[in-house]
């Protein structure tokens, strides 16, 4: 190593729990440092305190009055989708047969692939996304474009090869057999190659046959700490179709339970229109939801109920499901997640959000004290955030008088104009130019 030591002065911010539950979850240093050496977390605490333990060399990079925390995870979206974004349909069945479909036909040329996933990459960064679970299209250069990326950027990203042998465009479908072997070849090409990570991917019951669903628990159950991710009970028409599909399964989450496909390291997109039982046998076998709100406000797909969830403390964490999520944006996703917890009678605090957003997201994928936080020897991926992004931010966050209002005004009022600046693993990767505002 290079042993390098760079050192943050702000505002920090960071969860060691939930703080739904714990009121001691929240670290909170007004006049904060955070001390990084080869891109991992040193220390962290009040400036007064380490100040005197920081070499006399070790410049110190000034950000007072702004807010420093760890880099938003995104449990939840599709790279393929980023140029469809904000097409507009009567459901999810017709948006994926008018829009999705076509779009990710496209992905079959390799340099297609990279050029997207390079302006996806950079959308993330702008927007204080540093980790993200991501679905690439069916064709396996999808898969290498995406990671020769996020390889290239030195991000901590989960991604994986779409599996889906019948329900849809022929140029668009593998067989069970083929889609196992590409996923195996890509689990040993890319699976804790550096920072990336390996997410078996069947999109979702009703593009699977039952060969294949079974070939992906097989994978699950070979490359057990690899990822698994795929969607379920999002909306009510697709509901009624994997009924008639599997007449057998109990449920819709009892399909991929079949399979063996609940386990750890497992996420579920959606999971609106899942009951009681479901949401015992996910929590029962550490499955994870990725709740998706601007994505299930704009399709109709129906509100994602919070209080449900927590009484049977299934892991949560929230995600954009771009393309049919409307922003890249985690800020804003937290913004539309408050008003779908608000219409279930919930309310959602802004440290819960966040925490969602972080530490929360980075326990779904069992990664806690890896990303999510500043835990010491956490990577170090953190953001910047510019409270005085716009004339309405910062008249408003000046009149706040708790943690909880300041954040809450950012969550309601914030956009990507309020990410100052990203880091990962210690370096900088975007910034924003200051006559952007
Ligand atoms: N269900 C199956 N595929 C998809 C997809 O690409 N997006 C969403 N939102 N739901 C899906
Ligand atoms: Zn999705």
């Amino acid at each position: 190593g290079k042993n390098v030591t760079q050192a943050y002065r702000a505002s920090i911010l960071y969860f060691t729990n939930d703080p739904a539950f714990d009121s001691q979850a929240t670290v909170w240093h007004e006049d904060g440092v955070l001390i990084a050496c080869d891109g991992k977390v040193q220390a962290v605490g009040a400036y007064a305190q380490l100040k005197n333990t920081l070499a006399e060399d070790v410049v110190i990079q000034d950000y007072r009055g702004k807010l420093l925390m760890p880099g938003f995870i995104d449990t939840h979206l599709h790279y393929p989708q980023t140029d469809m974004i904000a097409s507009p349909a009567d459901g999810l069945l017709p948006w994926l047969d008018k829009y999705t479909f076509p779009t990710e036909r496209q992905f079959s040329d390799a340099q297609h692939a990279q050029e997207v996933a390079r302006f996806f990459l950079d959308e993330l960064l702008r927007c204080g996304t540093t980790s993200a679970m991501v679905y690439c299209s069916v064709h396996p250069e999808s898969v290498d474009a995406f990671f020769t990326e996020s390889a290239a950027r030195n991000l901590r990203m989960v991604a994986g090869k779409v599996m889906m042998d019948r329900n849809c465009p022929e140029f668009l479908q593998d067989s069970a057999e083929q889609s196992a072997r590409d996923s195996e070849a890509l689990i040993n090409k890319w699976h804790k190659n550096g920072r990336q990570l390996y997410a078996i991917t069947p999109r979702f019951a009703a593009t699977s046959t039952d060969a294949q669903l079974k070939l992906a628990g097989e994978l699950a159950r070979t490359y057990p700490d690899t990822y698994l991710q795929t969607h379920v009970a999002e909306n009510v028409d697709e509901v009624a179709w994997i009924k008639s599909l599997f007449p057998k399964a109990r449920s819709y989450l009892d399909v991929y339970d079949y399979y063996g496909m609940l386990r750890p390291r497992s996420m579920y997109g959606h999971c609106i229109w899942l009951d009681e039982f479901d949401r015992s046998r996910m929590a029962q076998t550490q499955s994870a939801i990725a709740i998706c709100p601007t994505s299930n406000l704009f399709l109709g797909s129906g509100l994602f109920n919070f209080d449900y969830a927590d009484a049977q403390q299934v892991l949560m964490s929230l995600a954009s499901d771009v393309g049919a999520g409307t922003s890249f944006c985690m800020l804003k996703t937290m913004n539309e997640a408050y008003k779908v917890a608000r219409l279930g009678g919930t309310h959602l605090s802004a440290l819960r959000m966040f925490y969602l957003a972080t530490l929360g997201a980075a326990r779904c994928m069992q990664l806690e004290g890896v990303i999510g936080s500043f835990e010491i020897g956490a990577e170090a991926d953190f953001i910047v955030l510019d409270l005085q992004a716009t004339p309405l931010l910062a008249r408003r966050t000046a009149c706040t008088t708790s943690l909880e209002e300041l954040l809450f005004v950012l969550a309601m009022l914030g956009d990507d104009r309020a990410i100052w600046a990203t880091y990962a693993a210690g370096c900088l990767v975007h910034t924003r130019v200051s006559s952007d505002s």
